[in-house]
């Protein structure tokens, strides 16, 4: 068996649970894993074969139960490449996801914002994503039972969960801008010049996460929504020190309008 399938199989042991969403609680985002009503709480560590996160702000269980009485499965927590596991490592506890049977997975995190007429505290949709600065997650032997060897990448975040999220946002009047998320390996912060480069690339903000699990999730057929929340501008940032402190403390501050995002996203989504 391999381990994707044993763990799937020890989560399996301990509930039956089998909600259609999957959420993942980026960094400052976790205030969603204290309103979720739990039916069973899964600690990473608890999983053996599972990649620990080391990253402060980031604690690390799945958590299943109701959100707005809609089941689901909250990722509290997620690896990064920066701590020093291979991709593959980083992509499993998303695919897992997948395993269980979810059909939809809300990715959120906090980013750099490179766009000039974003601020702290903006909500951005992520319409596509830009991953030639990471390795891929699908290096290595294919593994057919996931999905084919060369998957299409034309449409990574689903138009239709873009609309629902848009519609969302609009009856909760929150403003949520639509941009493009490019994936660096972190974990410094960008210079100057290379915030430069994100931006003439076309990117919108930049951050350590996301994209290479949007990447595994299209790989197994699995649709992906992507919301960023922007904590710090990296664009023009010569004189500005960014530091994880601050991104938590934006995230904290201004994560609670893209959670009330994800919440009315999902109502829309089982409701379908
Ligand atoms: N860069 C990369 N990742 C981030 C940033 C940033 O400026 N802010 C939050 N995550």
């Amino acid at each position: 068996m391999s381990v994707l399938d044993e763990i799937t199989a020890e989560i399996r042991r301990r509930t039956d649970f089998s909600p259609k969403t999957g959420i993942v609680l980026g960094t400052g985002l976790g205030a969603l894993a204290d309103e979720i009503d739990a039916v069973c709480r899964i600690p990473y560590r608890e999983l053996e074969g599972f990649p620990v996160s080391t990253a402060e702000g980031h604690k690390g269980e799945y958590i299943f139960g109701y959100i707005n009485d809609v089941p689901v499965v909250l990722m509290n927590g997620r690896v990064h490449y920066y701590e020093g596991y291979l991709m593959e490592q980083v992509v499993l506890p998303v695919r897992i996801l997948g395993k269980l049977g979810v059909k939809t997975v809300i990715l959120t995190n906090a980013a750099g914002g490179l766009n000039r007429s974003y601020h702290a505290g903006t909500i951005m949709c992520i319409k596509d994503h830009n991953t030639a600065f990471i390795p891929s997650p699908l290096i290595g032997k294919n593994d057919d039972s996931l999905g084919t060897r060369f998957p299409d990448m034309s449409r990574v975040y689903d138009r239709h969960l873009i609309e629902l999220l848009h519609e969302t946002a609009a009856e909760q009047g929150t403003e949520l801008e639509d941009g493009i998320y490019l994936q660096i390996t972190g974990p410094a912060f960008e210079t100057p010049c290379e915030s430069a480069m994100f931006a003439a690339l076309g990117a919108d903000a930049v951050g350590m996460s996301t994209a290479c699990e949007a990447q595994a999730l299209r790989h197994m057929g699995i649709n992906v929504l992507g919301i960023s929340c922007i904590t710090d501008m990296a664009i023009d940032n010569e004189d500005t020190v960014t530091t994880h402190e601050e991104v938590q403390r934006i995230a904290n501050e201004s994560g609670q309008k893209l959670l009330d995002l994800v919440k009315g996203t999902v109502v829309k989504i089982e409701n379908e």
